[in-house]
């Protein structure tokens, strides 16, 4: 049963702000004035008393519900993001349900910001990041890192490629992005002092193990070496690498996680989290937030929709042959609210210094599996109507079975999944309903 409530996450809260802003404003400031040296750009300082959180690819899907419960839970926002595959309109939405949700409340909206811009532009990048340099370490020449502390306390990044058939196509583009994103965009968070970071990571990264039929535990795919107790009790050790990855999306999560774990390993300054995302799905239950994706949408939830939209005739459900209980693939479906919230408690785990080793990972799932029949069923419970389907082979590089082991993220974050995949349909189909009438809106 869903025990969640209109106040947001129901894990572990940061501390109340001392002097939250009076209100959500709205400064896109890239093409502002801003200086190279941290000095002269102290008259821009936008909120000196404020800190804040910033979020790199903050208005896609899931990026846009984790803002939402940041603000719900009383931090200031930045929001860094060139639309590749989101929209302005979501910014103005976010804006809407941050006053709805403070309206009555002793608590004013926390301030949120937005930066239409690449985060591998490196001059925009520090340009913006200047702006929120610490008052008193205004006029330091930037020659010495180690003075520098910003009013920027945390990172979480969402900006990544995420089309499996894409990156088979284009490999370079996802590595340049995914991979050199991340290490460029470290690069400058480490000479801003800015040292904790969530960073989105996948379910994928575990390859075809997740064939394997037993839920995944975070140490079948690690960095360096660990030692564990596997789900049938047995001790095990593990090396660093992984196993049966199957495209160039899924390397390239595995490679920056790699990359993140070995920062956090040489500078124990960072604290660094890499949530692996099981199958997001869902969308806030105002119906004002969901998946907008610019291109043609290729997952299973999109292309439902799609399909009960009318603007596909049928779903092709992808093999009806996996050793499952229908024969459709099985996944763990999440609530996207519960997988935003899963961001708010691994923020929390960071500050409090509860990062063991400066990296960890967590598996962002449910523990529970559905078939993609289950999901169509659910659709159509919540919809009334019938979605037309048809089988056809399986889509190439998928696997069977790809469920959650969560119990790690429930014991040091303390959060678990509380919204059920009925939950999740009939939110979307809020979303859909609503969108309808304002599809137009939302993307001008
Ligand atoms: C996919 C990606 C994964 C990525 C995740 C992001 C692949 C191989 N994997 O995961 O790397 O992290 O999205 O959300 O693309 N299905 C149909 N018909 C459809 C669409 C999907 O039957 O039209 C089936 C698929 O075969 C799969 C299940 O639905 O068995 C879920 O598919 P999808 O939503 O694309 O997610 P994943 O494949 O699990």
């Amino acid at each position: 049963m869903d025990s969640s409530t209109d106040s947001g996450c129901s894990s572990p809260r940061f501390s109340p702000q001392l002097s939250p802003s009076s209100s959500v404003s709205e400064l896109s400031s890239p093409g502002t004035e801003i200086s190279t040296l941290f000095c002269s750009s102290f008259t821009n300082l936008p909120y000196p008393d404020q800190q804040f959180i910033a979020v790199v690819g903050g208005l896609g899907y899931i990026g846009s519900h984790t803002c939402l419960e940041l603000l719900k839970a009383g931090e200031n926002i930045i929001i860094i993001d060139n639309l590749s595959n989101s929209f302005r309109g979501v910014y103005d939405r976010l804006g809407l349900l941050s006053k709805r949700h403070y309206e009555g409340r002793k608590q004013d909206a926390p301030t949120m910001r937005f930066y239409e811009a690449d985060y591998r532009d490196e001059s925009t990048i520090r340009h913006i990041l200047s702006d929120y340099v610490k008052p008193a370490q205004l006029c330091t020449t930037g020659d010495d890192d180690s003075v520098i502390s910003s009013t920027i306390k945390g990172v979480i990044h969402f900006g990544a490629y995420k089309s499996v058939s894409e990156s088979i196509q284009n490999p370079l583009k996802y590595y340049a992005n995914n991979v050199a994103g991340v290490i460029e965009l470290c690069s400058i968070l480490q000479s801003f002092n800015i040292k904790t970071f969530i960073f989105s990571s996948s379910a994928t990264v575990y390859g075809s193990l997740a064939n394997s039929g037993v839920p995944l535990k975070e140490e079948y795919c690690t960095h360096q070496t660990e030692t564990f107790i596997d789900h049938d009790g047995g001790i095990r050790t593990v090396f660093g690498g992984c196993t049966g990855l199957t495209n160039p999306y899924g390397r390239s999560k595995w490679m920056s996680e790699a990359i993140l774990s070995d920062l956090a390993l040489a500078d124990p300054e960072w604290n660094i989290i890499a949530l692996r995302y099981f199958n997001p799905v869902g969308c806030d239950e105002s119906g004002l937030l969901g998946e907008d994706p610019r291109g043609v949408p290729t997952n299973l939830m999109p292309v439902v929709l799609n399909v009960l939209a009318g603007s596909l005739p049928v779903l092709d459900i992808f093999g009806t042959d996996y050793p499952t209980s229908d024969g459709t693939a099985v996944r763990d479906f999440i609530h996207v609210s519960d997988l935003a919230c899963g961001h708010i408690a691994a923020l929390t785990a960071a500050f409090n210094g509860r990062v063991p080793r400066g990296f960890r990972t967590y598996n962002l799932g449910s523990g529970m599996g559905s078939s993609v029949l289950d999901v169509v069923g659910a659709v159509e419970a919540v919809s009334s109507a019938k979605i037309p389907v048809r089988t056809v082979d399986r889509r190439e590089g998928d696997v069977g079975i790809c469920v959650a082991m969560p119990e790690r993220a429930e014991v040091e974050l303390d959060w678990r999944t509380e919204k059920s995949l009925e939950t999740s349909c009939r939110d979307i189909y809020n979303f859909l309903e609503k969108q309808k009438s304002s599809l137009a809106a939302i993307r001008s």
